[in-house]
């Protein structure tokens, strides 16, 4: 038995339906408000509860074998940090066999403005320490994020980007990386590993809209505000709202750096769990292409 936690986002939802396609048993991790009804017609067992509840987690966690941790939040200490580090914990008194985190690219360079790539850096940490087998997957930006940007594009040519378009990602598949994590609990040369995951391509964020353009062909017009009007208008808001300037940390990480597999990262993510991976041009395409 799986439990897969945020099982209602975008990935734990991908990770869901396709172990219900390899005919795994799967409890699907979910909150009583979200859109469920999928998963169970798919036959996954559903947990209600709630992560922020201790006592929500230990019944979730009886019987299972693999944990994978794809849940998030917007409150990174309860969601990112404690809700994980609990999970960790019922893993270990359960003896489990593998536990997969998704983490995030670039969690290992100390950005202090982000609460939630702290959170992430400090789980790693704790899991790899915790004798538990585990894999720790570092996750690029998701494909999925593009498609209501796409689908904006297509109803009215505007592409809409904060700061520097030279910044490179490596957009992954939502899809292969739901593969991957399922892969991770069975793949022998995935065991106690961290490995940096995205697609295929190196894109700088001026890469998009051309791809836009040649989905629905169509020129695009880009909006580019400089990173200096975020900076602005979140030190505005810090004056009458000082959590939400912190909560905005996470978003002005993503937006002034780089995060980008290598080449050769990106060779031994295809070679270990033995596939190709899907360009962000083709995952669109499949969404929401003509
Ligand atoms: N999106 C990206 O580009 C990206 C990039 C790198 C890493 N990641 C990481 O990948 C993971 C998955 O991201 P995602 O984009 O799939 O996330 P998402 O779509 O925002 O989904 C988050 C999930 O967590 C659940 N959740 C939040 N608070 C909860 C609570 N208190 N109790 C129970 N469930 C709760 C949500 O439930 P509800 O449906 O009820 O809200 C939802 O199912 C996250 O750890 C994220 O940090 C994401």
């Amino acid at each position: 038995m799986y439990l897969v936690t945020g099982a209602t986002g975008s990935l734990g939802r991908r990770i869901v339906r396709q172990l219900r396609e390899d005919q795994e048993s799967v409890r699907a991790f979910v909150r009583l408000s979200a859109h469920f009804g999928e998963l169970e017609d798919r036959g996954a067992e559903i947990f209600i509860g709630d992560l922020k509840i201790e006592q929500d987690i230990i019944k979730a966690c009886e019987g299972v074998k693999y944990i994978i941790s794809s849940h998030g939040g917007t409150d990174a200490q309860a969601i990112d940090y404690r809700a994980n580090i609990n999970l960790i914990d019922r893993a270990i008194a359960n003896n489990i066999e593998h536990f997969v985190f998704i983490s995030v690219l670039g969690v290992d360079r100390g950005y202090q403005d982000s609460a939630t790539f702290k959170a992430k850096r400090e789980v790693e940490k704790y899991l790899i320490k915790s004798g538990l087998n585990y894999t720790i997957l570092r996750p690029s930006g998701f494909a999925n994020n593009l498609i209501p940007l796409a689908e904006r594009f297509r109803d009215t040519g505007i592409y809409f980007s904060i700061g520097e378009q030279q910044n490179r990602s490596s957009i992954v598949s939502t899809d292969d990386l739901a593969r991957i994590a399922i892969a991770s609990t069975k793949i022998e040369a995935a065991k106690n590993k961290i490995f940096a995951v995205g697609g295929p391509d190196i894109l700088k964020r001026e890469d998009i809209p051309r791809i836009f353009a040649r989905l629905f062909n169509q020129e695009p017009i880009v909006i580019n505000p400089p990173l200096q009007l975020f900076d602005g208008l979140r030190f505005g808001v810090g004056l009458i709202n000082p959590q939400l300037n912190k909560s905005l940390g996470t978003l002005r990480t993503l937006l002034a750096h780089e995060f980008f597999c290598t080449r050769d990262e990106i060779t031994l993510l295809e070679s270990t769990f033995n596939l190709k991976l899907e360009s962000l041009e083709s995952f669109l395409r499949r969404y929401v292409g003509q």
